[in-house]
Order: structure tokens, then sequence, then C-alpha cells
């Protein structure tokens, strides 16, 4: 099984999805941003930071962009908001069937995305999100 986890960025929910998922998952892992901006980066450092708090370490991540082969490449991709999936799909080779689906959908939540950081400064906040949505996601296909 091979999962990719998309935002924006790729430097703050999408990194952090992988880095708790990795942790608790023996699918292959991997991350990626519908914007190119921060391509080469590593996670944000303060997203890093709350995650270190918690014992995650996801350093070693680089952001790199959503490409149309991605759909080849993987078997499940993960959005984070319902922009992310829009930009997933407009993507999408003809004929092509891989899932993509909310991470919300694999938590029990009223919340319907993962609230970007990047922009609200709760990294805590959407790390307990993101851990609540990783054990779903863990156990929906498990
Ligand atoms: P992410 O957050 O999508 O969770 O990685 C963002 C980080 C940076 C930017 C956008 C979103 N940016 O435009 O620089």
């Amino acid at each position: 099984m091979k999962v990719l986890f998309v935002c924006l960025g790729n430097i703050c929910r999408s990194p952090s999805a992988e880095g708790v998922f990795r942790e608790i998952s023996s699918a292959q892992t991997d991350s990626a941003g519908t914007g190119g901006w921060h391509v080469g980066d590593p996670p944000y450092g303060p997203m890093l930071d709350a995650a270190a708090r918690r014992g995650y370490d996801f350093s070693d991540l680089r952001a790199r962009q959503f490409t149309a082969q991605d759909f080849q490449a993987f078997d499940l991709i993960i959005g984070m908001d319902a922009a992310n999936i829009r930009d997933i799909e407009d993507l999408r080779p003809a004929g092509n069937e891989t899932p993509v689906r909310l991470f919300t959908d694999y938590a029990e939540t009223t919340m319907t995305e993962v609230p970007d950081p990047y922009y609200t400064r709760d990294f805590d906040g959407a790390l307990d999100l993101i851990e609540l949505c990783a054990k779903g996601l863990n156990d929906a296909i498990a």
C-alpha cells in the first residue's frame, strides 16, 4: 500500500500527516504540495517544534510538488482540505481511478478539513486532528 498526503505548501500539514502516519503504519508514505513555492524545503520550523514536543521527527522530509504521475505511483491520495482535492483532481489522467479522499473522512470529527497552521498558528490543534485522522486511516486500510 502506497499512501500520498497532499496539502498546499507541503511544509506544514502533509509532512506532519506523513510523519505521524509513518510511525503507526507499515504502508509506504510520501507527501506533496499542490503549489511549488517551497519545493526542496524542509517542513516549517514551528511545525517541527510542535511535533518534536510529541516525539515526532520528520525533519528528513523535503517539499515537492504534486504531479499527474502521482496518480499512477500511489494507491491512495489524501488531501487536507477541499481546495487540495480540487487541485489534485484537476491533474487526474483520463481513465485513472486512484481514490482521492479527505484526511478528515477517516476520523470521527465534525471537521471537514485540517485547518492550515501556517495561517492559524495552531500547530497543536492541527497535530491533534492529524493524529486522530492517522489512526482512523490506519484502521481503514489495515
Ligand atoms: P501547508 O501550509 O499547505 O500546510 O504546507 C502552507 C505553507 C506555506 C504556504 C501555503 C500553505 N505558502 O503559500 O507559502
